[in-house]
Formats: structure tokens, C-alpha cells, sequence
């Protein structure tokens, strides 16, 4: 309520203590199961610099998939070499970027990247080192859009057809790139620990064989992260300590078989850390019922600033924020966003007492790919985002401003207005 007054919805709220316990839970947890571990953020999560800090504190390094998470990581503070540079299309620019700033790894995706990077290298007269992203043909069973290690996916070398082992052979004959490993991320939301279980024994095999033909021994293991969590809250998670444990299992398994020293363990959790870190505060406002059918509540955000509902069927809860409900009726009610999508609905069918404009709903969970994926649809101004640690809340994200949904647009004869978000005050100045 006092934050809601103070910053205004809709608010994205962190909280720091929870932050810090998924990190070091994750951390202790495949520390315990396998103690050559390192815990790499997914920063596609969410990136901002101020919380990547506190996951610098709690010893997290930084997966980046862009030249602007690579400079988001560096303002944060994150040593160059504990940032892993993935994607499926990283420019030329880009490898330049991640080099030139000493980004640690690259998972390398496909062959234009291998020759890409060689020139790089040359350019720089630096040796890179890289891992080989692999698509083991591994179906994690989890949304279609957040499947990434089936056979159909744009992302990875295929085993199964050769084309991971032209790939190896290429990287171990270059002077210029150095093998240490392999990855591969099967998909997000996977709530069976055996699949990353038979998916490191994929690595393993084929880590085996590039070992027989081309003599070198993987140093560095990486099964990316996809830790399963419950939207709704409900705690229905995956547990990481199995996970920990099936994927320690799979790794000394793959030693014994192959002959192979430990190698370097990493993981990349992006919302087992984050999602559970931050709640939003929306204000409810214009209600419309349909007898027979639904009563629609609608809040003041939507799908601009959390499009996983319209984009996965993710499914959250909401509760009132701004009083005790406590005996009150409860009513099936479905929140909608304000945007100018019918799919724009938050939560399909939730129970919620009577609600009054101005009352306020708060999401839980949404810490993870809400806010990394937030548009300025409908040209709307992107919420503001506050840190909360022993009771007291500092912004680390401004609300946008109606200047910066314009900011890149060029247009000479443009009217000079001066009207913020929320004031009443639209004057019009001469040119
Ligand atoms: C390579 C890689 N690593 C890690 C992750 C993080 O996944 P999650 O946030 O589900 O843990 C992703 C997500 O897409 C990914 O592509």
C-alpha cells in the first residue's frame, strides 16, 4: 500500500532477502551434490544491474546473450570471465564486444560462429575459448515455446546427424579457438530431473567419442538451468537438491565411463533465483460484468509489462493487497491488462472479494521473464522497480517517462510537449 502510494503501479518489488537465499540454496545445494559447481545466472531472466550485484555478492557469474547484457553485466559489476556469451545469432559486433571485454566463454551455436569467432580471434590476437552448444534431441516436455533441446530447435549442434562432430573437428583444428566443453540447455519450466540426468549422459557420450577421435577431454560440463517453478506459487517446484543430484550422478557416471577427470560443473538458473524474488502491485480499475459468463476486473498493467500469460498460458495468483479480506465473500472474477489485445489477461479465474476501483492486486512469482520482456505496447511507459531489504524500499528502476517512449524517434517538425505519466499539466510550447 505505502509503496504502491509512494512509486505508483504498476510496481515491480524485489525483495533481497529472497533473492539471495535462492541464489546461496542453489549454490549449497550442487556445492553439496558436486563441489567443482559454479552457478552462472541466466541474466535473460531479468538483468538489472542493481540486483546483479547482490548475485555477484552471492558469487553467481552471468550467461549473457547480447552485446547489451554483456554491457549490463559489466555495469554490475560481474568479472568479464564469468560471463558465458550463448545465442543462436551473435553478430560479428558482438563476438568483438564479448571478446574485447573478456567474456570467459562462448557456447558456440552453429558454424557461421566458428568462423566468425576465428576471425575475431585473429583480429584481437587472442586465443577464445569455447564450448560447443549441443542439441542432444532431448524432449523436456514443457511448453512448446520453451523447448530448446528437441530435435526441432534453432538452437545447438545436432548429435544424432553429425553435425556436433564436424563442429568439434573444426574448433579442435583451429589455431585459434581452444575446446573445454559442452552445452546444453534442454528447455525451461522442466519439472523431471531425469531428463537433465539423460541429458548430461548425451554430453558425456559424445564428449567420449570427440575424446577418442580428437583427443580432446571435456573441462567443463554446462546443462544449463530450466529449474521448474510454480507460477502459481503453490511451491510445487522442482527439487534442486534432486536435480543436483541427478546431475552430479550423470557427470561421475560419464568420468567412470570415459576415463574423464571431474570436469568444471555448471549450472545457469534464471527463474528458479528471480521469479520467486518479486511481486507486482497493479491498481484495480474498471470492472465490467456478463451475466451468465465472467466478471472482468481490470488493472493498470497487463501484458506490456508480463506477457508469460498470453505467451505460455503461465498461470498466477493475485491477491488484495490494500486490506484485510479476511471473512469477506469471496467472487470468481478474471483479471484483465489494459491493453488492446482480448488475450490480454493476466489471470483467467481467480476468487477475490468485492473489488472497488483503486483497491490493489498483488502478483507473486513474477520476478522472471515479466520485466525482461516488457514492451512498450500501446505506447505505455514501463513500471518502475523497487528493491525492499530490512523494511525499506529504494527504486532501482525508474518508471519511463512519455520522452523516453520517443526517445529514438527522429522527426523534425516534432511539437515540443511537456506531460509526464499521470499529471494533468499537457502545455504545448512554440518550437
Ligand atoms: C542457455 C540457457 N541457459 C539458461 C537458461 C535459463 O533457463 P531458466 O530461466 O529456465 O532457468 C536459458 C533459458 O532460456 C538458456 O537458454
Amino acid at each position: 500500500m505505502t509503496l504502491a502510494r509512494e512509486f505508483g503501479t504498476p510496481l515491480y518489488v524485489f525483495d533481497e532477502e529472497t533473492l539471495r537465499s535462492r541464489a546461496r540454496s542453489i549454490r549449497d545445494a550442487f556445492l553439496r551434490a558436486y563441489d567443482r559447481t559454479r552457478i552462472v545466472y541466466a541474466g535473460k531472466a531479468y538483468l538489472s544491474p542493481a540486483l546483479m550485484r547482490i548475485l555477484v555478492e552471492e558469487r553467481c557469474g552471468l550467461d549473457v546473450v547480447s552485446g547489451g547484457e554483456i554491457y549490463a553485466g559489466l555495469v554490475a559489476g560481474v568479472p568479464p570471465s564469468d560471463m558465458i556469451f550463448h545465442g543462436n545469432n551473435k553478430s560479428r559486433a558482438e563476438l568483438q564486444e564479448a571478446v574485447a571485454a573478456g567474456v570467459g566463454l562462448v557456447a558456440v551455436d552453429n558454424d557461421l560462429e566458428i568462423t566468425l569467432l576465428e576471425a575475431v580471434s585473429r583480429e584481437s590476437d587472442r586465443e577464445i575459448e569455447v564450448v560447443l552448444r549441443l542439441n542432444p534431441g532431448v524432449d523436456p516436455h514443457t511448453h512448446h515455446k520453451m523447448r530448446t533441446g528437441a530435435v526441432d530447435s534453432k538452437f545447438g549442434f545436432p548429435i544424432w546427424d553429425g553435425q556436433a562432430a564436424s563442429a568439434a573437428a573444426r574448433v579442435c583444428e583451429s589455431e585459434s579457438l581452444r575446446l573445454v566443453g559442452y552445452h546444453a540447455h534442454v528447455g525451461s519450466q522442466i519439472f523431471d530431473p531425469l531428463l537433465v540426468e539423460q541429458t548430461i549422459d548425451e554430453i558425456m557420450a559424445f564428449a567420449g567419442e570427440v575424446r577418442d577421435r580428437l583427443g580432446a577431454t571435456p573441462e567443463v560440463i554446462i546443462p544449463g538451468g530450466g529449474f521448474g517453478v510454480a507460477d502459481d506459487a503453490s511451491g510445487g517446484d522442482v527439487s534442486i537438491d534432486e536435480w543436483a543430484n541427478a546431475t552430479a550422478r550423470a557427470i561421475e557416471r560419464g568420468c567412470l565411463r570415459y576415463g574423464f577427470h571431474s570436469p568444471v560443473l555448471v549450472v545457469e538458473p534464471g527463474r528458479a533465483i528471480i521469479a520467486p524474488a518479486a511481486v507486482t502491485l497493479y491498481e484495480v480499475g474498471a470492472r465490467k460484468t456478463i451475466a451468465g459468463v465472467r466478471t472482468y476486473i481490470s488493472v493498470d498493467g497487463g501484458m506490456a509489462d508480463n506477457i508469460r500469460p498470453a505467451l505460455y498460458g503461465a498461470q498466477y495468483t493475485v491477491a488484495l493487497a490494500n486490506r484485510d479480506p479476511e471473512g469477506e465473500q469471496l467472487l470468481p472474477v478474471t483479471i484483465a491488462g489494459k491493453y488492446c489485445e482480448s488475450g490480454d489477461i493476466l489471470i483467467q479465474d481467480a476468487m477475490l472479494p468485492a473489488l472497488d476501483a483503486g483497491d490493489l492486486l498483488a502478483v507473486p512469482m513474477t520476478g522472471a521473464y515479466c520485466l525482461a520482456m516488457a514492451s512498450n505496447y500501446n505506447l505505455t511507459p514501463r513500471p518502475a522497480v523497487v528493491l525492499v531489504h530490512e523494511g525499506r524500499a529504494i527504486l532501482i528502476r525508474q518508471r519511463e517517462s512519455y520522452q523516453d517512449l520517443l526517445r529514438g524517434d527522429i522527426c523534425t517538425e516534432a511539437a515540443d510537449i511537456s506531460m509526464d505519466p499521470g499529471s494533468l499539466s499537457a502545455g504545448k510550447r512554440s518550437l
